[in-house]
């Protein structure tokens, strides 16, 4: 009753912020990502009669008391849906500082789901896999499957699930992703997004999704990268508009975070084409072709307050492997 996964995280390109269903959640919008090749937790879990309550250990970090409930009812449901009264250990290890806007409960989710059920004895599919992720992160639903993924809203838990647009391979992209903060931030994404229908922007964000979405699959479909950095930051931008006007405002970027987008824009103006998309935290995410990704690289080194840089390219998703953390 012991196995292993390994989840990326994933870099949303239209974002998840508000939902339709807070319990459940069911977003409001409809949401697409890649699926980041070097940002991965791996999760060991194991259910053992010899347990009297769940053990949970975060390698080199520390989980706050909210994170561990949230862990905890996450393996409640598994033990109820499998059947089993028996207690877990889990340990879990990330390559990145969660909590900082790098979608590590979007990764920590999704390997936790994948390591547990089978743990647990269940034999899911990967809709159903999806379906039982989003139940612990929303995010997290979009790392189980390969590459580029499309999490669909849905009126019901089971209609909202997300699924394969293209495999890793389908697109040489970079996800040059600077780190500019380490520190968790103080509000969670999944609090944060509890106020988005307070903003007077929300309304006009959710009514441009769906023309967002066409443009963004038909970059995709026609690999048009200068329509796809287009609709990206635009999506970026949007969001941003919405935490930064509910109530209460959320400001998650610092000065480097702003210097880094100046970057992106020095590149264009000198012929570099790179886009950038930042989710709820300060660190960027600067989009480019491979062809690119050097001169993104050397030119954001360079940066004042970046702190390091994580060069991915897309991932398949989580997936279950043979060496335990324990
Ligand atoms: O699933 P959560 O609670 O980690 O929310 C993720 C929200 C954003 O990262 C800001 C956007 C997204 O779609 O990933």
């Amino acid at each position: 009753m012991k196995a292993t996964a390994i989840a990326p995280a994933n870099i949303a390109f239209i974002k998840y912020w508000g939902k339709r269903d807070e319990k459940l959640r069911i977003p409001a919008n409809t949401s697409i990502s890649m699926n980041l090749s070097a940002a991965f937790t791996s999760t060991t879990v194991e259910f053992s009669k010899n347990l009297s309550r769940h053990h949970i250990e975060l390698v080199d970090e520390m989980f706050s008391d909210k994170e561990i409930s949230r862990i905890v009812l996450h393996l409640d449901r598994i033990r109820d849906r499998a059947g089993i009264a028996q207690f877990a250990k889990v340990i879990t290890k990330n390559t990145f500082p969660k909590g900082t806007g790098i979608a590590s409960s979007a990764s920590g989710f999704a390997a936790l789901t994948v390591a547990a059920s089978a743990a647990a004895g269940l034999s899911l599919s990967e809709k159903e896999l999806t379906i039982l992720a989003r139940l612990g992160s929303g995010s997290a639903c979009r790392s189980i499957p390969n590459g580029f993924v499309e999490w669909t809203t849905g009126e019901e838990s089971d209609d909202s699930y997300a699924c394969s647009l293209y495999p890793p391979e389908y697109w040489d992209l970079r996800d040059i992703l600077c780190i500019v903060e380490t520190k968790t931030k103080e509000v969670s994404s999944a609090t944060g997004m509890e106020f988005a229908q307070t903003s007077p922007l929300w309304e006009t964000r959710q009514n441009e999704i769906p023309e967002r979405i066409a443009q963004l699959k038909q970059a995709l479909r026609e690999k048009n990268f200068q329509l796809f950095g287009e609709i990206i930051e635009e999506d970026c931008l949007s969001m941003y508009k919405v935490m930064n006007t509910q109530v209460s405002p959320l400001f998650y970027w610092t000065k480097t975070t702003e210097d880094c987008i100046k970057e992106v824009q020095a590149n264009r103006a000198s012929g570099t084409l790179a886009y950038f998309t930042i989710d709820a935290g300060p660190n960027v995410h600067i989009i480019c072709e491979g062809n690119s990704e050097k001169k993104v690289v050397d030119r954001v080194k360079r940066i004042l307050g970046v702190q390091s840089v994580l060069i991915n390219k897309p991932s398949v998703g989580a997936h279950l492997i043979k060496e335990h953390l324990f």
